[in-house]
């Protein structure tokens, strides 16, 4: 008898991840033989500091290979040390909940704070998950628009004004996939005003707090103004700042009344990570010494890929660009190429020049649309400059045609 089924409403209405689709097609050519440069994934191209993997590779040979609760708890520690030390942030032990990277805490925070018609106002360009994840809770995403002229930053006074009966939630990005803007202290400081005197929840996702070029400094929202800590849920992980990606260990730090429904949602969904990856993570916040060291090699080469591609963009026909400030994206404009064909392709919008780019120069690159932007696409820099060369020689000569 055939089967009879239908996909839930909520997953047919989302998008699939643009980012993993764009690495996905540029993988599955470069497997047909293409010679294809990817800018599409945002992953560290380093290795993973040695320590953490020691510290990983004794957790297993030593049995640490069950549910993991004694790992859970002596991770928990190492961040509520390093919300400390790092964030002038003062937490408990059960204020923290470890998952399986910060996507999964952003989805859990969703899951348990938003219910049908709740808004959560979104800062455009916006990381790809934040609007589906907001979505699948039931959500309605209030997209706040930026652009080039305040650096892709909101003002204090925008966020005021989007705010309604219906906002439940803030969700702050700094600093930021996919344009790099990083937020100063003050601005840190007016939004959290904002949210203060509203009344609202705001999330703060930090995972890029290690990855600043200028000289801002980074402060977390929870910590800008005296009775922040009990609005703001501060999310980060170890995936960007140390280079473990697949490692999948994220984290949430907020109010204990949260964060313990929290901990019973994950409890029904997947558990606790992995107890060998939650021993390297520990290892990275625990031996801060020797994983700052690490950090700071890693940023000292995404500064000099970060200037190499930011003017090499800037000097392409109908492209401009401003400096990101922070993680390891640039967020180019391509207006200017809206208009031109290339061998019979006519590009009306990023999407179109991410396809020319790919099919007639073997460049992958993320459509802005993915980021809600009409007019950008978005490049990682967390390649070689070898290839940042290689890729860029091939848009210009694209461009130039
Ligand atoms: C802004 C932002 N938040 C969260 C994540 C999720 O990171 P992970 O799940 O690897 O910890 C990413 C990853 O790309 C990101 O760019």
């Amino acid at each position: 008898m055939a089967v009879s089924y239908k996909l839930a409403k909520r997953i047919c209405e989302v998008a699939p991840s643009a980012t993993l689709a764009v690495d996905a097609k540029a993988k599955s050519l470069q497997a047909q033989g293409k010679d294809i440069i990817g800018y599409g994934v945002g992953e560290p191209d380093f290795n993973t500091p040695e320590h953490i993997c020691e510290a990983g590779r004794k957790a297993i040979t030593a049995g640490d290979t069950k549910y993991s609760a004694k790992r859970g708890a002596e991770l928990k520690k190492s961040i509520v040390e390093k919300l400390k030390r790092e964030n002038n942030l003062d937490y408990k032990v059960e204020d923290i909940v470890v998952s399986n990277g910060a996507k999964q805490s952003l989805f859990n925070l969703l899951q348990v704070l938003i219910e049908p018609g709740d808004e959560v106002i979104i800062p455009a360009p916006y990381w790809v998950s934040y609007l589906e994840q907001v979505r699948l809770a039931g959500g309605t995403p209030v997209i706040l628009e930026t652009d080039e002229k305040t650096a892709f930053k909101i003002t204090a006074g925008q966020l005021e004004k989007a705010i309604t009966p219906k906002t439940r939630l803030f969700m702050h990005n700094s600093p930021s996939n996919p344009t790099g803007t990083v937020y100063t202290p003050v601005e840190i400081c007016a939004i959290g005003a904002v949210i203060e005197r509203a009344g609202i929840l705001a999330i703060s996702d930090e995972i890029y707090e290690h990855l600043i070029y200028g000289d801002i400094h980074p402060l977390s929202l929870a910590a800008a103004l005296p009775g922040l800590k009990d609005q703001v849920i501060t999310v980060n992980g170890c995936s960007k700042s140390f280079s473990m990606t697949g490692w999948r260990i994220g984290w949430a730090a907020g109010p204990s009344e949260i964060m313990k429904a929290v901990s019973k949602f994950q409890s029904h969904a997947t558990s606790d990570p992995a107890a060998f990856s939650q021993a390297g993570a520990a290892e990275a916040y625990g031996k801060f010494e020797q994983s700052n060291a690490a950090i700071a090699m890693m940023k000292a080469q995404f500064d000099i890929r970060r200037k190499l591609m930011f003017n090499r963009l800037n000097q392409l026909k109908g492209i401009t660009c401003i400096e990101p400030q922070g993680a390891f994206y640039c967020f180019p404009n391509v207006t200017g190429v809206f208009g031109r064909t290339f061998n019979g392709m006519t590009v009306k919008s990023p999407m179109d020049f991410c396809a020319v780019a790919l099919e007639q120069a073997g460049v992958a690159l993320v459509p802005g649309e993915a980021f809600g932007s009409k007019n950008h696409v978005r490049l990682s820099y967390a390649t070689s400059n070898e290839l940042i060369e290689k890729g860029l020689s091939r848009l210009e000569k694209l461009l130039n045609s």
